[in-house]
């Protein structure tokens, strides 16, 4: 028997800035797709985007394609769509794509708004390459002009997190309040989230980061196998 699914169908995301943009970019991304491939599917509302515009594709054309999904939101997602999705445990992507809040000239990216940094990441560095799908308002001159960099920790380091980190040089540190749920967010792998300002990001910071005891993963990615397309 198959289940109906309609529980599924409030995955939508609500909102979404620059939709045509996203749209073009998820036609891009899914014209890529090629019959019999494993792809990391990144997360957010342009990823959203791309995934269903790869759905139409696979149901159009009958591929057989294999997501891995970086967050619940998108695996759900794919669920709905009938895309069939898998971990890296099992496979390795072909190649992947994501969003990003903010990219610069070298290509570093400040990414995790949605909160799904961590396993964003495992995605980028397991694909031999991830194009980051942008619209013009991600460009930016000076990484963490917009955006504070997300450093996901485990619950009982956030105060030694928040001292190493202000020594680092944060600022302005805050931790991540859930909506729909009073509290803290609590992320897929069960941590919390504090979102730090750096009025400058320099090469070492992302592993300085890491280093902290508790730190389990920052949104900041510094010199990854990333192609960025915008539109
Ligand atoms: C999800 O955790 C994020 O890394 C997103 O990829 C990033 O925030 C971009 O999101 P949008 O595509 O919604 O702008």
């Amino acid at each position: 028997m198959n289940w109906s699914k309609d529980i599924l169908n409030k995955i939508e995301f609500d909102n979404i800035s620059n939709i045509e943009e996203k749209r073009k970019l998820g036609e891009i991304i899914a014209s890529k797709v090629q019959d019999g491939q494993v792809i990391g599917f990144g997360s957010g509302s342009t990823s959203y985007m791309a995934t269903m515009a790869i759905a139409d594709r696979v149901k159009n054309e009958k591929l057989n394609i294999i997501a891995i999904p970086t967050s619940y939101e998108i695996k759900m997602l794919c669920n709905y769509l009938g895309l069939r999705t898998a971990s890296l445990m099992e496979y390795k992507p072909d190649w992947s794509f994501d969003g990003a809040d903010e990219v610069d000239d070298n290509s570093w990216l400040i990414k995790g708004r949605g909160g799904a940094s961590f396993k964003e990441k495992l995605n980028i560095v397991n694909s031999p390459i991830t194009y980051i799908l942008i619209d013009k308002s991600k460009k930016v001159s000076k990484l963490g002009e917009k955006f504070k960099i997300p450093v996901e920790c485990v619950l009982e380091s956030i105060n030694y997190v928040k001292e190493e980190l202000i020594k680092l040089g944060g600022r302005d540190i805050t931790l991540r309040k859930a909506k729909g749920k009073d509290g803290p967010v609590i992320t897929e792998n069960s941590n919390i989230i504090l979102d730090v300002k750096f009025e400058s990001i320099e090469k070492q910071l992302e592993k300085q980061i890491k280093s902290i005891p508790g730190v389990i993963e920052s949104g900041l990615f510094i010199g990854y196998n990333v192609e960025i397309l915008e539109y």
